[in-house]
């Protein structure tokens, strides 16, 4: 994964097609709230009452139920250190990570000394329920599901996610990233006053654009937020990204017309992969997982040479072979096919 300050300037230019970021930028109505801004709501600590109201009027929950955090990233931090660092004797707590996965998972549990357990994937990258309900220990203190799933675009059934939070061990979480789940897939959300040992976790950084200004949600019964709370800065989140929110989340035609461009860049994405002979697999998200197989390498090379950058997943459980692609702006969709057009005619 990259680490802070690693990525090359070189990728700040050209097609980004390689994070699932929003390519064609925040809503304008962001910007302009951006503008509206005044010099004392910059010189003072950001008040969060009125964009936690509206995310949670957004998410059809109450205010206690809502924890911003400074991206979603923070907020798997933020679960780690509340539920997953070890005593002070005893074996180490385990996290469930059902595999692929986005990689920010191993790393935060990793950083507070919990153990990992990977479960493998199944051949078709359906959620592995029996994997995971095999993999639960007394000593499990966090399972961690993403649905959609990310690289693979499949999401995960909310009927599993309530068989496994009834099945793990008191104290014990369910944390389900619900990264992308603008673009498909159920969300966990109403059941979550059912399930008090569920935390789900959102981002503005994809459907809404806000990638660069750091800003997601946890949510969950208010007592279970409680640890989670403790474990992130009083001001984490800054007064700019508080004033986004609300804006992003109010132009809803906005958002709305990008995930409809996802949906139509999927579909023409799917129709290349079938006449290119690669396998894909059908997503939920705002992106595609492509097995370009022995052709990998020939792909990344030639769309990189072309400014267009698409993330390798090679390395991951299930996706030998396989890149995963952004597919969200129909103009950035149509330039990466009319590219690895181009680059396959030109195979010997
Ligand atoms: C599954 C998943 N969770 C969380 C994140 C991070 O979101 P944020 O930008 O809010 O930190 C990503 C970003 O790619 C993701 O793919």
């Amino acid at each position: 994964m990259t680490m802070q300050y690693e990525k090359p300037a070189e990728l700040y230019a050209g097609l980004r097609l390689h994070q699932n970021e929003h390519t064609g930028g925040c809503s304008r109505k962001v910007l302009q709230a951006l503008a509206r801004l005044t010099r004392e709501q910059i010189g003072q600590y950001p008040p969060y009452a009125t964009a936690i109201d509206v995310c949670a009027r957004h998410v059809g929950l109450a205010a206690d139920e809502v924890m911003l955090v400074n991206g979603l990233d923070e907020g798997i931090l933020a679960m780690a250190i509340a539920f997953l660092r070890p005593g002070s004797d005893g074996p180490a707590p385990e996290a469930i990570v059902p595999k692929p996965a986005f990689e920010v998972f191993d790393v935060a549990v990793g950083v507070v000394g919990a153990r990992l357990v990977e479960v493998m994937p199944l051949s078709d990258f359906a959620f592995p329920l029996d994997g995971v309900l095999s993999a639960i220990t007394p000593r499990t203190r966090a399972v961690i599901v993403t649905s959609p799933n990310n690289p693979t675009g499949v999401s995960t059934p909310v009927a599993a996610i309530q068989t496994i939070a009834r099945r793990v061990p008191t104290g014990a979480i369910v944390f389900v990233d619900e990264a992308y789940i603008d673009f498909g897939g159920q969300s966990f959300v109403p059941a979550v006053r059912d399930f008090p040992n569920v935390v789900v976790g959102r981002t503005f950084s994809k459907a809404y654009g806000l990638a660069g200004l750091r800003v997601g949600l946890l949510l969950a019964c208010a007592d279970t937020l409680r640890p989670l709370r403790l474990a992130v800065p009083v001001y984490s989140i800054n007064v700019a990204a508080t004033v986004a929110v609300v804006a992003a989340i109010e132009d809803s035609a906005y958002r709305e017309d990008y995930v409809r461009q996802t949906a139509a860049s999927k579909a023409l994405l799917y129709d290349a992969c079938a006449r290119w002979g690669f396998q894909y697999w059908p997503s939920d998200g705002n992106f595609v997982l492509v097995r370009t197989g022995e052709r990998t390498k020939r792909v990344l090379d030639g769309v990189n040479g072309r400014e267009i950058y698409l993330k390798d997943r090679s390395g991951e459980p299930g996706c030998a072979g396989c890149i995963r692609m952004t597919t969200g702006v129909l103009d950035h969709t149509k330039r990466l096919i009319a590219a690895i057009e181009e680059i396959l005619c030109g195979e010997p």
